[in-house]
């Protein structure tokens, strides 16, 4: 499927024709995983070697993908989905989208292969609304598997059906996380789920439910193909198995979508050896490493490795693996402006610290641009920060405040020369 088994997408995008079941069937062995699949192995076999795989989420919190499907209870009498999740909201990712546009089969391929593994019969794409063409292409690229038998009854004469629905949304950030989500698939407002009871055991339409990224399915196919513990191994740390799709964005030479093996290069490196170095001959002056919501780093902390525990132990996150640069001309109290803006703006307004508190800490940072706010607001932006992280049902909430709080921590002086009248930037 690939020449450098180093790199499962990324040769295959940029190029529309490559989208088609004629290519993936010719250049990337296509569907002969999913034949594999359910001509000679069992359910549980397939969970197994995803475990062995040690593929985590690819759509923010890294939970190992195996792991979940193996919550799927199996006894249970009700229906199964499998739900992939195209949301794709965090700001900075544009990763999936790659995906869904140049190799839609792998897609499928994957939900195919993880449906049989969990016992689906009915998987959903749920794709953001903005993705109008994506959705497109993909409602194409299943019409022509399902012409070829690969969806529909008794795929492969294994006596296993499925169908796959593409669901669009109607862009809401809100429904990108996995209740909320779900709750829009069957109708309902977008408003994340009470947790327990969890989607594997009360997801859609009240049965047990996967979601998973995009990139998470996508990958099985390659699981498949290399065997879990060649894919693992692709990885270069314990835990983090395969390879990563980063969407690399911002004040950089070279923006665009990566791929590298996990965990294999620091931020820096990424930086500077794919993405050309920090645009203009300016110098680094911040790096948010995991779309939006991750905490922010000092141009010093970028020789972290990028993958989740090492960011992890420098207290920040991976998350979606967006990656944005900032060069040093940057008014970080307005970049933080509008971060705070967004998430005030996507709040679904269900719990109140992230209702209230996302609109408070948006007037707060208005006010220290308009150079109207005393030293004691800043503390008060901190402190509002601090009562909406950890107490909503959803990490919306979280996502909200760790940029105020990790830009004010790293940043302070900046946000001090704004109250003192003294900013470059006012
Ligand atoms: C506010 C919010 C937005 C999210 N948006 C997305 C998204 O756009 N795409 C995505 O795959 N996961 C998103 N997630 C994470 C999902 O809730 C969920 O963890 C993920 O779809 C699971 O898939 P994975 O295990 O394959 O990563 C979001 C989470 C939150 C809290």
């Amino acid at each position: 499927m690939s020449a450098n088994p180093q790199t499962l997408f990324v040769q295959h995008f940029w190029k529309d024709s490559n989208r088609t079941l004629d290519y993936y069937l010719k250049e990337m062995n296509g569907y002969e995983a999913a034949r594999k699949v359910l001509g000679s192995m069992a359910p549980d076999q397939v969970v197994e070697e995803v475990k062995k795989a040690n593929i985590r989420g690819r759509g923010g919190a890294g939970f190992p993908m195996g792991m979940k499907w193996s919550f799927i209870p199996k006894n249970s009498e009700k229906p199964k989905y499998l739900v992939c999740n195209a949301d794709e909201s965090e700001p900075g990712t544009c990763k999936d989208r790659q995906i869904i546009r140049y190799t839609p089969h792998l897609l499928i391929e994957g939900l195919l292969i993880g449906s049989f593994a969990i016992g689906c019969k009915h998987a959903y794409v749920y794709i953001r609304g903005e993705y109008v063409r994506e959705a497109q292409l993909l409602e194409e690229a299943i019409e022509e598997a399902r012409a070829k038998g690969y969806l529909g009854k008794d795929i492969f004469g294994s006596g296993f059906d499925l169908e796959i629905t593409v669901h669009r949304g109607a862009g809401a950030y809100i429904c990108g996380e996995e209740t909320g989500l779900l709750n829009s698939l069957e109708g309902k407002r977008g408003e994340p789920r009470v947790k327990p009871p969890f989607p594997a055991v009360s997801g859609a339409f009240s049965c047990p439910t996967a979601v998973n990224n995009v990139e998470s399915i996508a990958n099985v196919p390659h699981i498949i193909r290399l065997g879990g513990e060649v894919f693992a191994k692709l990885g270069r740390i314990d835990k983090s198995g395969g390879t990563r799709l980063i969407s690399l964005s911002g004040h950089v030479n070279r923006p665009g979508v990566y791929e590298v093996a996990a965990g294999s290069m620091t931020l820096r490196q990424i930086i500077d050896d794919l993405g050309g170095g920090v645009w203009k001959g300016k110098k680094l002056k911040a790096v948010i490493p995991g779309g939006s919501s991750s905490p922010v780093l000092t141009a010093d902390e970028i020789d972290a490795v990028y993958d989740v525990e090492p960011l992890m132990k420098i207290g920040t996150m991976m998350g979606s693996a967006a990656i944005m640069v900032i060069d040093e001309d940057t008014d970080l109290v307005k970049l933080l402006l509008r971060i705070t803006k967004f998430y005030a703006h996507e709040s679904c307004g269900q719990c109140t610290p992230c209702r209230e508190g996302c609109h408070w800490m948006e007037s707060l940072l208005h006010k220290v641009i308009h150079g109207e706010a005393k030293p004691a607001d800043i503390d008060l932006l901190v402190d509002v920060a601090g009562n909406i992280g950890g107490k909503t049902l959803c990490a919306l909430g979280d996502a909200a405040a760790m940029p105020v709080q990790s830009f004010v921590k790293k940043f302070r002086s900046e946000f001090d020369a704004y109250v003192k009248g003294q900013s470059r930037h006012a």
